[in-house]
């Protein structure tokens, strides 16, 4: 019997004819990506028709035993593939504890969400970790329960349940390219186990890490040096970031089937998104750096399609934090197309964004945004300022030359800048890991101190303050404009400053990335309503230009921007068209003067009756220019 007619029989007996009919549809729609996928990457092992097989069998399960209120939404969504690239949809990412407390607490929250227009919610690694030292959940004991701490693995499926039924979606991460080294896999191979040190990379001595490391670069130079950790007995033992993260090893194809558990699993459960964490990694090859590999694209192809023959409403978000001629990739975009996430993070459009900010110049990303490609249709950006992580320079060395900067010294100059030690400069960030053999080093800070209200605020500067408000709105308003699903930090809507005490909390003064995963401050969101306080300001910027967005088609996420050339360097501009919705011009003013720039060459294709439909206060449209205050935006669009 051939798998598909296997594949209607048993769907059918478990889900009726007309599901099991969809069931084999999707099978049929996907059997060959994951056979071609499959057998390039594990051929050589194995025989790939024979893994095909198992992992059908493995998928079928899942679709049989998917719960009914998930396979409606699946429906609802075949029949609305674009549902995420919808204007509306609006994206909020926090830890569940700093937020809420717990999973529970989280839940007794949503509203305040949903004054946001929040539709999607990203819950930080939820999964249970090792105790002591888990890189913020990022090492996981058991991807199959809650950390005790946030819940239970019930309590997940009631919040998905309350998110679904108002609407809103539900991400959580999933680390695939290692697992804690005290995860019962781990422990297994450390024991002896061959089945189990083989889902790990384990070398006896020092040759082939010795091999690797020539061309490796470290991610954690300064808390973790190296990419491989001696474990006594077991040998070095590949840990891309700390010693007690162990690297899965991809090229076995049982690590493939054992994840693929994972997934489907959490699938049945109700998480709409999966964010696969450091996804670049999976694969690794000797003379390289290790990262975007081919493979890494074909697993997360194969992945893909088996997810959605069982669970089609669910989407993969890709972690790739990677130069921007390697990222459009994880969006399915090659030679030849094939379904692969339908979310990446735009890391592009983030570090520009910062780097702008500093030099008060646009022309670096301009260049750097037309020279991405572009997304796929059907897929979607999501457009982030912060996230929990250190902001690295992925600035290329081919845009940087492009615009005639030094790309090492430009580099250099962002992190004194952003760190504060740059003469004039307004932010107050941190050095992250800097790296004494290559000068590089990243920052971590709240997007608000980066935006200088830390630093007004201690000097009591009250115009200061204001100006760094109107700094962090208007990275907000190209974040919310620019295409794609855009992604709040959790604080950021209240302006929440640099996490000062987080030094007295063992595990997290050696990690300054903990300064900007502060606690919510439940009592400055109380000051949300009030329009003179800095929070009133702050929230009211954020929740004005998620009401609006709401309201735009032009935003949908299917087609991508149009970066302009408004003639004048201190103002980012770029158009959205979509058919069967009126153009939208976004303009954003990166400096400290007020531009007044003439309608024609900032509003290309925009008629007389165009009007401003989000702004910071003060900007002004007549029929023959538009004005914007320092550090102002306004979005512009036809009736
Ligand atoms: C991702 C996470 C980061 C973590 C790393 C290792 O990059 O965002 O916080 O340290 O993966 O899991």
């Amino acid at each position: 019997m051939s798998l598909v007619t296997e594949a209607r029989r048993r769907a059918a007996t478990a889900l009726g004819a007309v599901e099991g009919e969809a069931v084999a549809a999707r099978l049929e729609l996907r059997q060959a990506d994951l056979a071609a996928t499959l057998e390039q990457v594990y051929g050589a092992k194995v025989d790939a028709a024979d893994l095909v097989e198992r992992l059908v069998d493995r998928v079928l399960d899942a679709a049989c035993s998917r719960p009914k209120p998930l396979r409606v939404l699946d429906r609802r969504r075949e029949i609305d593939p674009s549902w995420f690239q919808d204007p509306a949809t609006i994206g909020y990412v926090c830890y569940a504890d700093r937020f809420a407390g717990d999973l529970s607490g989280v839940r007794r929250r949503l509203d305040y969400l949903g004054e946001l227009g929040i539709t999607y919610l990203h819950l930080m690694p939820l999964l249970r970790p090792r105790d002591g030292d888990n890189d913020g959940g990022y090492a996981v004991v058991d991807y199959g329960s809650v950390d005790p701490r946030l819940g239970t693995m019930a309590d997940l499926v009631n919040l998905a349940g309350d998110l679904h039924s108002r609407g809103m979606s539900l991400c959580i991460d999933l680390v695939l390219n290692h697992t804690a080294a005290e995860h019962p896999w781990a422990l297994a191979a450390a024991a002896g186990d061959p089945a189990y040190r083989a889902f790990y990379r384990v070398f006896a001595d020092r040759e082939l890490p010795d091999r690797f490391e020539r061309t490796l670069p470290e991610v954690f130079p300064d808390q973790a040096p190296g990419s491989f950790t001696q474990v006594d007995g077991v040998g070095w033992v590949w840990a891309t970031f700390n010693d007690y993260q162990w690297d899965l090893d991809w090229s076995n194809p049982e690590v493939f089937d054992a994840m693929l558990t994972v997934v489907l699993d959490l699938a049945n459960r109700g998480v709409d998104v999966l964010r696969l964490d450091a996804a670049p990694f999976l694969w690794k090859r000797e003379g390289t750096d290790s990262q975007n590999q081919p493979e890494v694209h074909l697993i997360l192809q194969a992945l893909r399609a088996c997810c959605a023959i069982a669970a089609p409403g669910v989407l993969f978000k890709a972690e790739a934090i990677v130069a921007p001629q390697q990222l459009t990739q994880y969006l399915g975009a090659h030679d030849r197309f094939r379904p692969e996430c339908d979310l990446a993070y735009h890391n592009q459009l983030m570090v520009t964004l910062w780097s702008t900010l500093a030099t008060r110049d646009v022309t670096l990303a301009r260049q750097s945004l037309t020279n991405l490609r572009p997304a796929p249709s059907s897929t979607a950006w999501v457009t982030y300022l912060r996230c929990h992580d250190d902001i690295g320079w992925a600035v290329s060395d081919e845009d940087a030359r492009a615009v005639g900067l030094d790309p090492a010294a430009h580099r250099r100059f962002l992190s004194d800048f952003y760190s504060g030690a740059h003469p004039g400069s307004f932010a107050r960030g941190a050095l992250f890991q800097l790296n004494p053999r290559t000068g590089d080093s990243r920052i971590s800070g709240t997007a608000a101190a980066l935006c200088g209200l830390d630093a007004a605020r201690s000097a009591g500067d009250d115009e200061e303050v204001a100006i760094a408000l109107r700094r962090l709105l208007m990275l907000y308003s190209v974040v919310y404009s620019f295409g794609g699903i855009p992604l709040l930090y959790m604080g950021d809507e209240l302006a929440l400053p640099n996490d000062e005490r987080r030094a007295q909390s063992a595990g997290q003064a050696e990690d300054n990335r903990w300064m900007h995963r502060p606690r919510m401050d439940w009592a400055a969101a109380q000051r949300r309503h009030e329009p003179a306080s800095v929070e009133g300001r702050a929230f009211a910027g954020i929740a004005g230009m998620a009401a609006a967005r709401a309201r735009l088609a032009v935003l949908q996420s299917g087609t991508g921007p149009e970066v302009l050339d408004t003639g004048d360097r201190r103002v980012l501009a770029f158009a959205r068209r979509h058919p069967g919705a009126s153009g939208l011009v976004a303009l954003a003013n990166f400096s400290d003067d007020p531009v007044l720039l003439p309608r024609e060459t900032a509003l290309p294709g925009l008629s007389l009756e165009a009007r401003v439909v989000q702004s910071s206060e003060s900007t002004e449209l007549t029929a023959y220019d538009v004005a914007l205050p320092s550090w102002g935006h306004a979005w512009v669009t036809d009736p």
